[in-house]
């Protein structure tokens, strides 16, 4: 691919400089027409396209985006522990951007789980950051082998909801570094990300779009960065205090440029540091102007699909599996329950959504492959109380059924980026349904979608058998019939522990913080090394997934 070096830093004015550090509106880089410098889009990530339909205008239209394949979110593809699959899914995707001309698509976001009630923890990868770094480096490498950017977000500490836009993280330098820059670091340095976005929130006091520290001590001198820095939307709060720290570009503008003319005039800010802001942004523009010049390229919707689908079956996890109640057999007589299996929970809230390119449920899978399977939703996807006549339909499907394959899981309201979880339990009512049909049939094997850890352990009783499926994208049906009827053995492995209780969680103590700060008390005890370390019981631990083989190991030597 050949990398076009103009214009050259010198060709431009002052004013045309100033103008490349903010964008062109919400979505697009600003360009300098008379220098031959596009302006090109940007959006969102991180798991599939999403280009709102209304783009071009500026105007932020999260229901109106073209269709794109919808891939399952980090929460789900993280149990996978396949970087090659990652590689992949990170291609597809930058072939759906080539076709709708975006530059550089919007993640991947690998801050970590530090507490498991963070509205984002869908989005983001583990409470480990090695895993995080291994694992969404293939997102990034995938996506950039095709000349399309990534942005590596949120930089950096960007670990809750709550207050998310000011939020001071107060963090020790060793936790920093061992825990919570380590995923950026890795990616960095094995990839180099067009991009990175800065996070919204504070670290140590400082908004991270004006520490100078973070952007270019770290991130530049230490670690070697190379491409350029951008806002997340709308924490770029001084524009002139920004450049100065080494962020490159503001998102969405607010259309401030004259702000880095006057401070560039009055020495405010240096020749220099503009010249090196700016011309960041042309080196981006060069090295996405290869894959923004293709035209009518058309990306293959099948084989996304098809990614998709593989995706989706690696990143579930199973639990349990008494009696080896699972794989269902093909002839065995099946009763499906709860609403997820008809509306699937397939992806989280907020900027990461997406309009999948087609969506089928599991009870759709089931009419297309001729099973034949009693259903009864069981209950409504709100937070409204239990309908006992749904419930009773339910325990009355349940009579008589081989298997009684039972959808629980986190409604869309529960969770979403915007707002932290209040509470780790599952709701209430499908707690009780649960309970009321395994009253009635014992064999209930409980599918799970919820984009972060819920407790299991208080009705786990009720169930044989408990697949954790996460949120699986648009293939999530197809792929959980082929997990369930043993077509596919499950593989995938916790990314996050499931702890008994909220209160268990050693960052509890301090979340989200008061008054605009949140202290890191634990430090670098985060999940597992907290779990480990102070050998607490927890309910699932990191690492753990059953598959349908028995196997046993012996005499390991260490
Ligand atoms: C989110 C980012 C996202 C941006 C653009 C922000 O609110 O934090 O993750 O990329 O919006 O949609």
């Amino acid at each position: 691919m050949s990398e076009k070096t103009y214009p050259s830093i010198n060709d431009l004015t002052l004013e045309e400089k100033a103008s490349l550090t903010s964008g062109g509106d919400a979505w697009h880089l600003q360009g300098v027409e008379a220098k031959g410098i596009p302006g090109y889009m940007i959006t969102d990530g991180p798991h599939g396209l999403r280009k709102s339909n209304s783009a071009t205008t500026g105007e932020v239209d999260l229901n109106n985006c073209v269709p794109a394949t919808c891939f399952p979110p980090a929460a789900g593809l993280s149990s996978s522990w396949n970087p090659e699959l990652i590689h992949q899914v990170g291609e597809a995707m930058a072939e759906e951007c080539i076709q709708e001309k975006v530059a550089v698509i919007l993640g991947p976001g690998v801050n970590i789980k530090r507490n498991p009630l963070g509205g984002r923890c869908f989005e983001y990868w583990s409470e480990d950051p090695y895993l995080a770094g291994h694992e969404a480096v293939g997102i990034v490498a995938g996506v950039q082998s095709k000349g399309v950017g990534t942005s590596l977000k949120h930089f950096a500490a960007n670990n809750q909801e709550t207050d998310r836009l000011r939020i001071s993280a107060n963090i020790s330098q060793r936790a920093l570094r061992e825990i919570y820059f380590p995923a950026f670091e890795h990616i960095v340095k094995e990839a180099q990300p067009w991009t990175i976005m800065c996070a919204y929130n504070c670290i140590n006091g400082v908004h991270a779009a004006q520490d100078h520290w973070l952007l270019t001590d770290v991130l530049r001198d230490e670690w070697g960065f190379q491409g350029i820095v951008m806002s997340d939307w709308g924490a770029d709060h001084d524009r002139v205090a920004s450049l100065n720290a080494g962020l490159n570009l503001e998102m969405p503008p607010s259309y401030t440029d004259d702000q880095i003319v006057y401070a560039a005039r009055d020495g405010r800010i240096q020749p220099a540091q503009l010249d090196r802001m700016a011309q960041g942004m042309i080196d981006l523009v060069n090295k996405t102007r290869a894959a923004m010049s293709i035209e009518g390229y058309r990306f293959d919707i099948e084989a996304h699909d098809e990614v998709a689908h593989r995706a989706a079956i690696e990143s579930m996890v199973l639990l349990k599996n008494d009696d080896a109640i699972l794989p269902v057999a093909n002839d065995a007589k099946v009763t499906v329950i709860g609403e997820f299996a008809r509306t699937p929970r397939y992806q989280g809230g907020g900027s990461s959504h997406i309009t999948p390119t087609k969506m089928t449920s599991f009870l759709d899978t089931l009419t297309e492959r001729g099973v034949d399977a009693k259903f009864a939703p069981g209950f409504t996807l709100d937070l409204e109380p239990a309908d006992p006549a749904l419930e009773a339909e339910a325990v009355d499907a349940a009579k008589g059924a081989d298997v009684v394959l039972m959808f629980l899981g986190l409604p869309e309201a529960a969770e979403s980026e915007g707002f932290d979880r209040e509470t780790l339990d599952m709701p209430a009512k499908q707690i009780a349904l649960l309970e009321a049909v395994a009253a009635e049939n014992k064999n209930v094997v409980v599918v799970l979608s919820n984009g972060s850890v819920v407790t299991v352990a208080p009705w786990a009783k009720n169930a044989k058998g408990i697949l954790e499926s996460w949120l699986l994208g648009q293939s999530g049906g197809p792929a959980l019939a082929d997990v369930l009827f043993g077509k596919v053995s499950p593989s995938g492995k916790l990314a996050q522990t499931i702890p008994f209780d909220i209160n268990d969680d050693p960052s509890t103590i301090n979340w989200p913080g008061e008054e605009g700060h949140v202290d890191y008390g634990e430090g670098v005890f985060v999940g597992y090394r907290y779990y480990d370390t102070y050998n607490k019981a927890v309910d699932y631990p990191f690492g753990f997934g059953l598959s349908y083989a028995t196997f046993e190991v012996s005499d390991v030597k260490a």
